[in-house]
């Protein structure tokens, strides 16, 4: 394979696999869903906020994997138009060959961040009878909460978040809060919306000495009640923000014989079909 591909197709783990059978599994009942409605019809749209170049590496086996915009694209019955972003060049070079100009299919080159308040989400709004699948799979704190309260306002838009917490964990939520760089501590704010998050992320607990030490909470702990801040910008959470990790832990806990309840029931999506307001 020449140098160049090697550089535009990541090389990905187990958990990425999973991650992109859950978006499938999540966009196809939700296209089936949103197409099967007449009268009136909704223009149902699906977007990839940090899109990639479409094709991976898997680093178990070494074969190519198809990443989310193919998967989307297979999608049947079809989306009415798809939005792919990303802030790689080379990636949405990639992308736009794989698209080969189908004219439903946009590709957008820069900021996701900006690319969907200004260029996208005006696209679906509500009264238009439009609704919008949008995949936010960023590397790290790459998101701003800008983002997440807008689509959520709009309620026309259902979100599927990889909740970054490795970048968190690695950056951030140091057991000595006070030695993190500033700059991570500013990342954080960024894709938190503030800084309510120092008193979610930690709890006091004492050890034999009597020293009190902030031991850090549960990565699913910190999910959901980034979750929960939906509801503090007057939002019914649990329909438009459907966290992979989460859902990821439950698939994984299936594999390894754990859980036996219906693991899949959490992450079906509960979309919004009612009228415009
Ligand atoms: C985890 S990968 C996406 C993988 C893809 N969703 C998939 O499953 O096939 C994250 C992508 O986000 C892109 N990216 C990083 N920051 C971005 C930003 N601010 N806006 C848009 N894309 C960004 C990177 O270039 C990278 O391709």
């Amino acid at each position: 394979m020449p140098t160049e591909m090697v550089l535009v197709f990541d090389k990905i783990g187990r958990w990425s696999e999973i991650k992109l059978d859950i978006i499938e599994k999540y966009a196809l009942p939700y296209s089936k869903i949103l197409s099967s409605r007449t009268n009136p019809e909704f223009h149902h749209v699906y977007i990839d906020a940090f899109a990639g170049s479409g094709t991976h590496i898997s680093r178990t086996t070494g074969d190519s994997v198809r990443g989310s915009p193919q998967r989307a694209l297979d999608i049947n019955p079809p989306f009415k138009e798809y939005y792919f972003i990303d802030i790689d060049g080379a990636k949405v070079d990639e992308l736009k060959r794989i698209v080969s100009n189908r004219p439903e299919v946009h590709v957008l080159k820069g900021d996701c961040n900006s690319k969907l308040l200004t260029e996208v989400f005006p696209k679906v709004r509500r009264k238009d009878f439009r609704r919008g699948l949008c995949l936010l799979d960023p590397y790290g704190l790459d998101l701003n909460w800008e983002v997440i309260k807008t689509a959520g306002q709009m309620r026309s838009i259902d979100m599927i978040l990889n909740f970054p917490v490795m970048d968190m964990n690695r950056n951030v939520l140091w057991s000595n809060p006070e030695r993190v760089d500033p700059v991570d501590i500013s990342r954080m704010n960024t894709f938190w919306g503030d800084d309510s998050w120092k008193e979610i992320a930690y709890h006091q607990q004492t050890n034999l000495f009597g020293e009190v030490r902030g031991i850090k909470e549960s990565n699913r702990t910190i999910a959901l009640a980034f979750k929960e801040r939906l509801h503090k910008v007057g939002l019914p959470s649990e329909s438009t923000l459907a966290l992979l990790q989460i859902v990821g832990e439950m698939a994984q806990n299936r594999q390894n014989g754990l859980t036996t309840t219906n693991p899949w029931g959490y992450h079906f999506p509960r979309v919004d079909l009612s009228e415009n307001d």
